[in-house]
């Protein structure tokens, strides 16, 4: 009988330690290009594959409800200073599993049960924890919502400022999944201010940008402010809450006990890593070269003659219009026939969309994850050319195997995780 305690993982589960080798295979032989992706250092993988999985400390440091936390104290309270220092911010909270748990501490903290709030709406670029009806929050809450305008397909602040003066809302949310455009935080706190409610930024998705002075911070206008650790901060999958001083201990109490138990402990020896790393001046450079690479990608797709949602970026990410009003094709099947020739994105509804969700006129594109490759400019004209390719002839087989050679060219231009990639060779080598 193995002896698990010592025993590799090939060794007691091969199902898992195969499907484990063949992913790494697969992110660095592929394009990655879904733009909440990225792809975390070897250091931030071992500190989220350490023992500390094995840790129960429900409550904060230095506060718990369980024995034998002082090196996991060390590492939470390393997290929150080098959070706090990131984004300037009074006070973290880094034990959010993830997005929607940071986001769901918020409401609790912010509102009760029933209270009014106004968030983007998900088909203008919103994100489903901002009062959509399936998720919790159009669940708990009464919804309003406002979106881009028509003409520009950016925020229209006016229209904004009208819809909380009708609505009144208490809580304000903003921030995007989907919106390639500058959000105007100072406006949005001014309007918040204006009828009375607190203000809410979600930064999932522009978190990196926002720690390089590459996008304005919201930190000095909102109540609270949440992002996810794992898109352009490049961190382990989870959450993180920042918010003013006086709201700290009401945040702190609704994430724990209120949405979470146990904190995972080795996830947050992650955020910490992946802080630290983002303290660097390195990581403002490569802040710049995804944003300089999301230009050159959206300038080239573009004179291959695809339409962008608000007409180019400012940020990491793209939204293409491959629909045309029907001219083109839906994004269901871009998606599909870009995976066929190992380019990873998603397929993504555009504002006023003629299609359905899961069908949707759009595709998202971002940068972060090949930006972290060691991409620059022209490797994403070349990136550019062979989406065109493939979504002009999404039926071509001829395209398809051109584009996957190419990819796979491309891909070994710019290795990724090759200690593993070697590893998993002799592994299947040697049979094991
Ligand atoms: C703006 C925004 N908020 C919240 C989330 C939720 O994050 P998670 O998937 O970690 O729950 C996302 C994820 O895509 C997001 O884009």
């Amino acid at each position: 009988m193995t002896d698990l305690r010592n025993a590799s993982l090939a060794e007691v589960d091969p199902l898992i330690s195969e499907a484990i080798d063949n992913e790494v295979a697969r992110q660095a032989n592929g394009l990655e290009l879904i733009a909440s992706e990225n792809f975390v250092s070897e250091a931030v993988l071992e500190a989220a594959g350490s023992v500390f999985t094995n840790k129960y400390a429900e409550g904060y440091p230095k506060k718990r409800y369980y024995g034998g936390c002082e090196w996991t104290d060390v590492v939470e309270q390393a997290a929150i200073d080098r959070a706090k220092q990131l984004f300037g911010a009074d006070h973290a909270n880094v034990q959010p599993h993830s997005g929607a748990q940071a986001n769901m501490s918020v409401y609790l903290a912010a509102i009760q049960y029933g209270d009014q709030i106004l968030g983007m709406n998900l088909s203008h670029g919103g994100h489903l924890t901002h009062g959509h009806p399936m998720n919790f929050s159009g669940i708990s809450y009464k919804v309003a919502d406002y979106g881009v305008s028509k003409e520009t397909e950016q925020i229209d602040y006016d229209e904004l400022q009208r819809i909380a003066e009708e609505h009144k809302p208490k809580l304000l949310v903003c921030g995007a999944s989907a919106y390639p455009r500058i959000i105007d935080f100072k406006r949005i706190g001014e309007i918040a201010k204006s009828v009375g409610a607190r203000m809410f930024a979600d930064i999932a998705h522009i978190a990196g940008p926002v720690v390089a002075d590459l996008h304005p911070s919201p930190v000095p206008h909102a109540d609270y402010v949440t992002t996810t650790t794992h898109k352009t901060l490049r961190g382990p999958r989870g959450g993180l809450i920042l918010c003013k001083e006086e709201h700290a201990k009401e945040i702190d109490r609704k994430l724990f006990p209120g949405v979470q138990g146990g904190p995972l402990v080795h996830i947050i020896a992650a955020k910490a890593v992946a802080f630290g790393e983002a303290l660097r001046d390195d990581f403002k450079e490569y802040q710049r070269q995804i944003l300089a690479n999301a230009k050159a990608l959206a300038g080239e797709l573009q004179q291959h003659g695809l339409r962008l949602v608000s007409g180019g970026t400012d940020n990491h990410l793209m939204l293409v219009d491959v629909w045309m009003d029907g001219k083109g094709i839906t994004g269901k099947d871009a998606e599909k026939a870009l995976e066929a020739a190992n380019i990873t994105v998603n397929k993504n509804t555009i504002p006023f969309d003629q299609n359905k969700p899961f069908v949707a006129s759009g595709l998202r594109i971002g940068t972060p994850a090949v930006t972290t490759r060691g991409m620059k400019e022209p490797e994403m004209q070349e990136i550019g050319r062979l989406i065109a390719e493939v979504i002009h002839a999404p039926e071509s087989e001829e395209v398809r195997k051109q584009v996957l050679r190419a990819v796979s060219e491309l891909s070994a231009r710019f290795p990724l995780y090759a200690k593993r990639l070697a590893q998993r060779k002799s592994r299947v080598n040697s049979g094991d």
